[in-house]
């Protein structure tokens, strides 16, 4: 008897590839995972995983093959009898902010001559609205017999919860023309929206709309309160007690109203470039305040650090805590971190990072100038300023009397706003955090 277990292929095993196939498997799915590089396909095989993301690793080895994933090196056999291809190819921003749409446009290349004809193609990587219809008229052009149809099936994890965010979604937001492709797609996530999360069934064009959305939404939000940081520096106000006003009322909420160091990350820094650049004559204006905040945010950061100091930039060390746009990952795309790094060693200073996951340089792009110490404290030794730039639990309640004794000017910006000022104060550092006067 033919099982009825539904047969999933995915296409790119990235972090979204990776949570999605791992998730859908231990759900009980048949789970075939494709990638271009064999090389990762043979780690994840052996439940080595090329990201660091909590509780991933464990779920993959749980479900290998036995309970039905598997890692497969060749398209051809990934494919075969799948009912739902799920692409989950990287679209990373282009030189001019534009989406670079290479290798999706090659992976669907490559899909076209060996997707089963009645397949769906399911896309959760983040395209400019349009491309499901542009790729949906590709493979008709390819493919004249094949019967599936295009559905877009935005993700909404966030790095560092990933795997429970699949597992238990806001929303499941599902956009195709058909109905029939609509449900389909839906049933796949059943199991995960038993506590009453909707599944929302929209056009593509609004799916793909709203995955830009969202995260303009989150963009917003923090930009608004980096903003409102920089006011109540200026009036003399504390932005922690304002958020905690502004996020109990229910009509705002409490996420995502921290003031920092400015969002980094590969996705709204991103999203939002994206967005304005499709918008052509619309520019939208608020999007480009959004990011412009951003930015000067950066910039703020690195005259607070620079404040701090007792000498010029040229003769300092500087240590940072963190490198990670945020904690919980190992990801320092658009890092805040590593946007200061590279500011500090362009003006001459040395700089020495401690990052609990950030074990090496290459992915940050700095070059040689970096250094990496093996420790929190280690990289204090000597710093004429300790910069905490991602909220890694560890640099939470850390031992300060350690700290300014391995330092040679106690002085701490707290971009991050994890530590009491009077307490810092009394304790004998020069100290600076975001939105509260020093
Ligand atoms: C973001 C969205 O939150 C996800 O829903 C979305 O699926 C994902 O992008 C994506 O498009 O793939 P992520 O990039 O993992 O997820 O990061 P977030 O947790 O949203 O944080 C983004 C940045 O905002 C971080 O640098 C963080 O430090 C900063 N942030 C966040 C603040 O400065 N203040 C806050 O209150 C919250």
């Amino acid at each position: 008897m033919e099982s009825s277990t539904a047969r999933i292929t995915i296409i790119g095993c990235g972090y979204v590839g990776l949570v999605t196939g791992a998730c859908f498997a231990d759900a009980g799915y048949r789970v075939r995972c494709y990638d271009v590089d064999a090389a990762r396909l043979r780690n994840l095989a052996a439940g080595r995983l090329p990201i660091f993301e909590p509780g991933l690793a464990e779920l993959v080895s749980r479900n290998l093959p036995q309970k039905g994933l598997s890692f497969v090196d060749e398209m051809g056999r990934a494919l075969e009898d799948a009912q739902f291809v799920f692409l989950c190819l990287p679209t990373p921003q282009g030189e001019n902010g534009e989406t670079d749409l290479r290798a999706l446009q090659d992976g669907v290349a490559r899909i076209a001559p060996l997707l089963p004809k009645e397949a769906l193609l399911v896309i959760k990587s983040t395209l400019p609205v349009g491309q499901g219809d542009a790729i949906e008229a590709q493979l008709r052009a390819a493919r004249p017999d094949w019967e599936g149809e295009v559905v877009s099936n935005p993700e909404f994890l966030t790095e560092g919860t990933a795997v429970a965010d699949f597992q238990k979604p806001a929303r499941v937001v599902v956009g195709a023309a058909g109905a029939a492709a609509a449900d389909a797609v839906a049933s796949l996530y059943e199991p995960f929206v038993r506590t009453g999360s909707p599944i929302l069934r929209v056009s593509r064009r609004s799916a793909e709309i709203a995955k830009y959305a969202a995260n303009y939404a989150l963009a917003t939000r923090i930009s608004m309160m980096n903003e409102l940081a920089a006011l109540s520096e200026k009036l003399g106000a504390n932005i922690d007690d304002v958020r905690r006003i502004v996020g109990a009322d229910s009509r705002i909420g409490p996420r995502y109203l921290f003031a920092g160091a400015g969002f980094g990350g590969s996705c709204l820094p991103k999203d939002l470039a994206s967005l304005r650049l499709q918008a052509g004559s619309l520019k939208l204006p608020m999007a480009s305040a959004v990011l412009e905040v951003n930015e000067s945010q950066r910039e703020r950061i690195a005259r607070k650090l620079r404040a701090l100091l007792d000498r010029p930039l040229k003769d300092a060390r500087v240590a940072l805590w963190g490198l990670s746009f945020k904690p919980e990952t190992d990801d320092v795309r658009e890092a805040p971190a590593v946007y200061l790094a590279d500011y500090l060693l362009k003006q001459g200073a040395r700089v020495v990072a401690f990052d609990p996951k950030v074990d090496s340089l290459d992915r940050a792009g700095l070059g040689g100038g970096l250094e990496l110490a093996t420790g929190a404290y280690a990289a204090c030794e000597g710093a004429h300023a300790l910069a905490v730039m991602t909220e890694w639990n560890l640099f939470r309640k850390p031992d300060f009397a350690r700290v300014r004794e391995a330092m040679s000017n106690p002085a701490v910006l707290d971009a991050r706003n994890l530590y009491d000022p009077e307490a810092m104060r009394s304790l004998g550092f020069a100290y600076e955090c975001v939105g509260a006067r020093g």
